[in-house]
């Protein structure tokens, strides 16, 4: 799906934002094989530790529907920022987890700025399953 298509349905998502405390709005949609979107976006907590962020919410969204890893094709994250949105550390563990090594993610920001990455690039050396043998 293009760009331009999954970054609507981000800014969609970031809408759905409950971001009190920090103000700082994420939006994410994670694009299935089969063409379907599913959105994600922060939710914090007075205790603000518990705050989930948008990508995982997104990623968790689509496997409460069914869906796994391997339908998994894209990722879009959009928030205020000056360059793309970078995800967060723990993201990029989820994700490396998750989400396909080589499934596009996209980086973005308001003024639509994007940049197109994976979670290879993102998280190289995870910590992973592997190591746990
Ligand atoms: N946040 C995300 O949703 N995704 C990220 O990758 C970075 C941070 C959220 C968490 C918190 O609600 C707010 O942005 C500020 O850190």
């Amino acid at each position: 799906m293009k760009f331009e298509k999954l970054f609507k349905e981000a800014l969609e998502a970031r809408k759905l934002s409950y971001s009190p405390y920090s103000k700082f709005a994420v939006g994410a949609v994670v694009e299935t094989k089969d063409g379907k979107l599913f959105k994600g976006a922060n939710v914090e907590n007075s205790s603000y530790s518990l705050t989930m962020c948008a990508e995982r919410n997104a990623i968790y969204n689509a496997m409460m529907n069914g869906y796994k890893k391997d339908d998994f094709v894209s990722l879009t994250l959009v928030a205020d920022t000056d360059q793309p949105c970078s995800p967060c550390g723990s993201c990029r563990q989820v994700l490396s987890e998750l989400f396909p090594s080589d499934a596009v993610i996209y980086l973005s920001n308001l003024k639509g700025e994007y940049q197109e990455t994976n979670i290879e690039k993102l998280l190289p050396f995870a910590f992973s399953k592997k190591d746990l043998d």
